[in-house]
């Protein structure tokens, strides 16, 4: 009887080496596995193989016989052997190539997308890092200030009279004093310019960029906005400077190789005298180009910082003199991309995003293009 696994030996009548070994070696070429060549091994070599049969037959021979029979059965074990193992050795190369084979990465099928390339830079942030870059180029550094604010820096400091109605022109949020003072959302950057020029000692250069808060609501309104100061003090400084630093600026933004710009007096509390500015432009089927055409668009504020405001802040304005300027940065990304809604930058709609939004690791230079 054959034991389980072991199939029965095919050839109880073979004594002929010969034949033996030819059969052998060809199960043990032809087995297409390991299975069927454990198989194999288990009807040749196993307790109850054929060749372990004719082994056992030794026993009964003559000492002549068993020399000869006995170096002939061995060789044939010998060779059943080495045929068996050179057999498990192709049939795990076959293996293994087939694994290879069936387990191959085409490395230039696209990765999936990951969040590093489907995120986006909002317009915003990408607008304020481009002014940053223009800015650091002409030697300006960046500070910042809260978005809850003192009257006092607000208003006071940047000499609005008390009761002005300018206090009230700007639409403020009030919020509850705290212990006696009051508090609120500012209402435009220039407190930053306060806290500026009494934490630092002239010479001093910097934008101040920034989230401000007033109530209005519209398509070009959003009750929380973006605006950059900007803020230079020493004792030279002049309008000539502020209009150069205006130009440099403009012309570096909207990327064209100069901006013609028009000065008109206006008023602001906090700077004498006080100028609005124009940039030349021209629109062309709902388009705007910078730096040509016959048309003028209002683009910021500024003046030369008034006497009151640098006694506020505890600098002489007899020794020190400067100019500030103040500009809306939603306008100003709203110009540059092409946006027509100001309210769909605060909408959180990602498909927006994906249209207006700036690749993450595109990180804007004066040398290698802003916004390339
Ligand atoms: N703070 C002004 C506003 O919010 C903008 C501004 C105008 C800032 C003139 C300035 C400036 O520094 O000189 O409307």
């Amino acid at each position: 009887m054959a034991e389980p696994g072991q199939i029965p030996n095919p050839w109880p009548e073979m004594t002929d080496i010969a034949t033996l070994e030819q059969e052998t070696l060809r199960q043990i070429a032809e087995a297409a596995d390991e299975a069927a060549l454990e198989a194999v091994r288990l009807a040749a070599l196993g307790k109850k193989g054929a060749i372990s049969a004719l082994l056992a037959t030794l026993g009964k021979m003559s000492p002549e016989e068993r020399k000869t029979e006995g170096a002939r059965i061995n060789l044939l074990k010998d060779k059943a052997t080495e045929a068996l193992a050179a057999r498990r050795a192709e049939l795990a190369k076959e293996a293994l190539e087939r694994r290879l084979a069936a387990e191959t990465l085409d490395v230039t099928l696209p990765t999936a997308t990951s969040p590093l390339t489907r995120g986006r830079i909002h317009p915003i942030s990408q607008v304020m890092e481009e002014l940053s870059v223009i800015f650091a180029d002409m030697g300006f550094a960046v500070a910042e200030g809260p978005d809850i604010e003192s009257d006092d820096f607000n208003f006071t400091k940047l000499n609005f009279p008390e009761g002005h109605p300018a206090r009230e022109m700007q639409d403020t949020f009030f919020l509850t004093p705290e212990a006696g003072e009051k508090k609120l959302l500012r209402t435009h950057t220039s407190p930053v310019q306060v806290r500026t020029m009494i934490a630092q000692k002239p010479p001093i250069r910097v934008i101040c960029p920034g989230r401000v808060y007033r109530c209005d609501f519209d398509q070009t309104h959003t009750p929380m906005f973006h605006q950059v100061e900007g803020l230079v003090i020493d004792e030279t400084t002049h309008m000539g400077h502020l209009k150069w630093v205006l130009e440099e600026f403009l012309k570096n933004f909207f990327e064209v190789k100069g901006v013609r710009l028009r000065m008109r007096p206006s008023f602001f509390p906090f700077t004498e005298p006080s100028m609005e500015v124009d940039v030349q432009c021209r629109r062309q089927g709902g388009e705007i180009r910078f730096g040509e055409g016959e048309d003028w668009m209002e683009i910021l504020g500024c003046g030369m910082v008034h006497p009151n405001v640098l006694r506020n802040c505890g600098i002489d304005p007899d020794v020190h003199q400067g100019f500030a300027f103040g500009v809306g940065i939603d306008r100003l990304a709203m110009l540059k991309y092409g946006m027509s809604d100001l309210r769909a930058f605060f909408d959180a709609d990602t498909r927006w995003l994906e249209h207006y939004g700036f690749r993450p690791l595109d990180f804007p230079t004066l040398a290698g293009g802003l916004s390339a």
